[in-house]
């Protein structure tokens, strides 16, 4: 038994000579084995457990090391064991921001917007002046703005708007885009309201676009985005578009969900539109004679609070993984 316990086979060569000694045909116990004959009937038993346990020591030390010595024979990929599951692996999730977003843009790809980026620190004149809200204007009171310090009165965008701007700037009509991003108001962070938050902004201006144009094109945003099958334009203001509105979309009071999220009227204020206001047009080199438009700005984290139920703005900034994972994993 010491010298089974004691015996540790390296190569091929070492492992033979084991068996040999201890499994083959004429193995060092075998002879033991014959001596049972001569031992006394009251310690038979006794001294059969013990050869056998002897032997089976050997046995399992000779297939363990056999294994061993074979593995280690095999190339690496052959040691890949493939029938072992795999590691589950942390793909992480698409953002409901941009998952709303994302969807959004699709749906005004689809009737020919492209898709325009701006700035988010904009100078006063893009982001104020050439919307036509001039310095002093009470207007600016509407959007509580954070100020860049810097002589040049630079701001953190308030609004999308800004990009109606620079996009008439760059290039002449037709002009068809949406433009998604991040903007900034100077307001208490509640679970209602955030100082930073998402729009799209949409823009179209070309010769003879008709507020029937804005409505029509709404229309097809609302029946994509909600199922809506209505909409209605409520009159509004902004210092940039004459007429101004307000677009709700009618969702229904069907579900207990809509009736609770419409305040059981069944109707979800979701835009600010209008037609864009001609002296902006002249403040982009762009002549009102000519040329017509419409803009329209929507806010992504109301639509995205209503869309999944979410009842606190600020789970979309904590970066929480328990309140992030429940949204589609990417890919
Ligand atoms: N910029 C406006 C806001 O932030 C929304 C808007 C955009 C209204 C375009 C009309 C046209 O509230």
């Amino acid at each position: 038994a010491q010298e089974v316990a004691a015996a540790a086979p390296q190569n091929k060569e070492e492992l033979e000579q084991f068996r040999l000694k201890f499994l083959g045909t004429k193995n060092q116990l075998k002879p033991l084995f014959g001596e049972m004959r001569n031992v006394p009937n009251e310690r038979k038993k006794e001294y059969g457990q013990l050869l056998n346990e002897i032997k089976q020591a050997a046995e399992a030390k000779f297939y363990a090391k056999k294994e061993a010595l074979e593995r280690a024979e095999l190339k690496n990929y052959e040691r890949i064991d493939l029938t072992a599951p795999a590691q589950p692996e942390n793909w992480g999730s698409r953002h409901p921001v941009a998952l709303v977003m994302e969807e959004m843009l699709q749906i005004f790809e689809r009737i020919g917007f492209s898709v325009a980026e701006e700035r988010e620190i904009e100078d006063d004149w893009t982001n104020f002046t050439a919307l036509g809200t001039p310095e002093d204007h009470p207007a600016r009171d509407m959007q509580d703005t954070f100020y860049v310090k810097d002589p040049e009165k630079m701001v953190l965008r308030t609004h999308t708007s800004p990009v109606q701007i620079r996009s008439m700037l760059k290039q002449k009509p037709p002009l068809r885009i949406v433009a998604p991003g991040r903007v900034y108001r100077n307001e208490t962070v509640s679970a209602r309201s955030h100082c930073q938050f998402h729009q799209i902004e949409g823009l179209y201006v070309a010769k003879d676009v008709s507020f029937a144009d804005l409505r029509q094109t709404l229309y097809y945003f609302a029946k994509e985005m909600f199922g809506a099958t209505n909409i209605r334009l409520r009159p509004s203001y902004f210092p940039f578009t004459e007429p101004s509105a307000e677009m709700d979309v009618y969702l229904g009071l069907e579900t207990e969900r809509d009736r609770r999220l419409t305040k059981g009227t069944g109707w979800l204020e979701v835009l600010g539109c209008g037609m864009v206001d001609p002296k902006v047009l002249e403040n982009c080199g762009i002549d009102p004679e000519e040329y017509t438009g419409f803009a329209f700005g929507i806010g992504i984290e109301r639509i995205a609070l209503f869309k999944y139920e979410v009842d606190d703005i600020r789970l979309f900034f904590e970066n929480d993984q328990r309140f992030l994972k429940q949204f589609n994993p990417v890919l």
